[in-house]
Order: structure tokens, then C-alpha cells, then sequence
């Protein structure tokens, strides 16, 4: 009996001490929506669970290692036992019964995060493509960057255009695949203002690991400010402005860069132009329209040095928005 009672009280012991341990190291980022807070409850008591479980077998395992190990000379066989049906039902009708308990508690958590709705909610459309997320706001305007006023709620309708993708931004903690063929929906309530990144959780081909992008929630004056510069860019009808929302609309900068800091999987083009280009072959060519005009079209034509042959698949553009795609180009210095 002594036995019991120590083990009994050892498994209390290193279940709370697993517990605090395990709270302590940090194992989730910041709760950022409204629709976490039922999530991380659920988490909660998993975590509860799980510290139980790991003392209720790794206590017993060494108690018994160290408490009941055979005595020098003792070369006599362990005791027969044969069976022990009390034991046995309890051993089966208790985990049942917290199995179906976490079970009620998970479909009520994810029925919770799903009834914290909002019929003003804004609706920006997504098109998650091979390796990009661009964003398509009510105003009109179309971005790669998902900006989005703290405590509004938001319904992104997303679609993809090639492979399944999956929306995730773990701060949010909801996850929703992006299916082809199909809109699915994603509806969050952002709390926290601050900058995280949405992050691909559907291995999509070469460049699934980089296909991540901004994620900014602000107060509403800013998101405000934000949208009327948006606004003014897009209806600037320059050539610049064109060829900027063209490699927006085409998921462009999920790959390439329009900063000193070179794209994820693909050349930048921060100053690109009239620049000399290193290719694969070992030779050197001059960034000209010429170039650049065959980099869009058959981007398999030239090669450039450090880069996977060929992640990029053609695209069809007429003269006039290659010469768009180009004048944007130029401009960035
Ligand atoms: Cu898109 Cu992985």
C-alpha cells in the first residue's frame, strides 16, 4: 500500500512540474485573434493531459527500477500473476471516458471559434498560387501584403489557381487549405496589432518552404492610411503604376524581390536594368528590354547563376504589359 501512495503522489508531483515546464518554454506565439482564445483553451488541457500521462508511465517505470530492483544472489523467478479483471475494466473504462471527453471538449472549442461571427465582416479575396499570396480588397485594389484593422472581423474567400495550398498564420492559430476549382473560407477576428507573416501548410512544390507573406494588423487609422495610399498607387495610370500591378496580380514578388535583398527563390530586380546578368553557362548578358521581354515569356531561355532551373512557368503577357512590366522595373533604384 505504501508503494501506491508514493507512487500515487510522485505522478501528482512530476505531472504539475511537467505541466509548468512545459508552459514556461513558450511553445506557442502570441495569441492574435479573437477566434485563438477557444483554441488555446483546448491546447490547455491537452497539455494538462499529456503531463499526466508522461508521470502516470515514466514514474511507475523508474519507481520500480530503482524500488524493486533483485537483490544480490537472488536468483528466483518473479511472481506469476494471472490476470486481473477489476484492473483490466479499469484501465479500459477510464481512458474511454476521457477520450470521449476531449473529443466533446475539441468539437465544442472548434464550434466556439466558428460562432464569433460578424455580418459587417470585410471580405478580401486571396489567390494563393505557385510560390505567392496576393490579396483583392473592397476598395479595389489589389496587394501581397494582408493588412488587416485590429478587431474587425475579416472573411478572407480563397482560391488557388494551380496546386492545393493552405492559409496559416500561427498567431491566429486557424488553418484553412486553398483548394483549386473551389472557395474556401476563412473568417478572423484579429486582436493584437502587430506584424506576423502567413506561412504555406501544403506542401505545393519546389518552393512551398518560401511561399510566406506579410500579415500587419493595425489600428484602424493606419489600416485607413494604408488603404488610401493603396488606392493612389493603383490609380496611377503611369506605365510604372500598370507593370506594378500586373507582377502584383501575378504573384511576381512571391518569388522574385523589388529590394537590395534578394528574392526567396528568384533574382531581384532592384536595379536590375542596363545591370550585367551572370548566367548559369558561365556566360554574362546585359538586363535590356530584350532580355527581360524573353525572362517573361520562356524564362527557361536564360538561366541565371545560383538559381533552380526553371521554378517559374511561362506567362502571357502582350507587348504593351511587358513594356509595363519593364518601365516598373526601371524605376527601381
Ligand atoms: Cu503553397 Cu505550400
Amino acid at each position: 500500500m505504501i508503494h501506491f501512495v508514493t507512487v500515487g503522489i510522485l505522478v501528482m508531483v512530476v505531472a504539475i512540474l511537467t505541466y509548468f515546464g512545459a508552459t514556461s518554454v513558450g511553445l506557442m506565439p502570441v495569441q492574435a485573434s479573437a477566434q485563438a482564445v477557444p483554441i488555446d483553451w483546448m491546447w490547455n488541457w491537452q497539455v494538462i493531459a499529456i503531463s499526466f500521462l508522461f508521470a502516470l508511465i515514466v514514474v511507475p517505470i523508474f519507481y520500480s527500477i530503482f524500488v524493486f530492483r533483485r537483490k544480490k544472489g537472488d536468483t528466483s523467478d518473479a511472481e506469476h500473476i494471472e490476470g486481473n479483471t477489476p484492473l483490466e475494466i479499469a484501465w479500459t473504462v477510464i481512458p474511454l471516458i476521457i477520450v470521449v471527453t476531449f473529443a466533446y471538449m475539441g468539437a465544442y472549442s472548434l464550434g466556439e471559434s466558428r460562432r464569433i461571427t460578424d455580418p459587417e465582416a470585410m471580405i478580401v479575396k486571396v489567390t494563393a498560387r505557385q510560390f505567392s499570396w496576393t490579396y483583392e480588397y473592397p476598395d479595389g485594389f489589389v496587394s501581397t501584403e494582408l493588412h488587416l484593422p485590429v478587431w474587425k472581423q475579416v472573411i478572407l474567400k480563397m482560391e488557388a489557381v494551380d496546386v492545393i495550398h493552405s492559409f496559416w498564420v500561427p498567431e491566429f492559430r486557424v488553418k484553412q487549405d486553398v483548394v483549386p476549382g473551389r472557395v474556401t473560407e476563412y473568417r478572423i477576428t484579429p486582436n493584437l496589432v502587430g506584424s506576423y507573416k502567413v506561412r504555406c501548410a501544403e506542401l505545393c512544390g519546389s518552393n512551398h518552404a518560401f511561399m510566406e507573406g506579410p500579415v500587419v494588423v493595425s489600428t484602424q487609422a493606419d489600416y485607413d492610411q494604408w488603404v488610401a495610399e493603396q488606392i493612389e498607387i493603383a490609380s496611377a495610370n503611369t506605365p510604372e503604376g500598370r507593370g506594378k500591378k500586373l507582377i502584383t496580380e501575378n504573384g511576381c514578388v512571391g518569388c522574385h524581390s523589388v529590394t537590395a535583398q534578394p528574392g526567396p527563390s528568384a533574382p531581384s530586380w532592384f536595379n536590375l536594368f542596363g545591370e550585367e546578368v551572370h548566367l548559369a553557362d558561365g556566360s554574362t548578358i546585359t538586363a535590356d528590354e530584350a532580355y527581360i521581354t524573353e525572362s517573361v515569356l520562356d524564362p527557361a531561355a536564360k538561366e541565371v547563376e545560383g538559381y533552380a532551373p526553371t521554378i517559374m512557368k511561362p506567362f502571357t503577357f502582350t507587348q504593351e504589359q511587358i513594356a509595363d512590366i519593364i518601365a516598373y522595373i526601371k524605376s527601381l533604384k
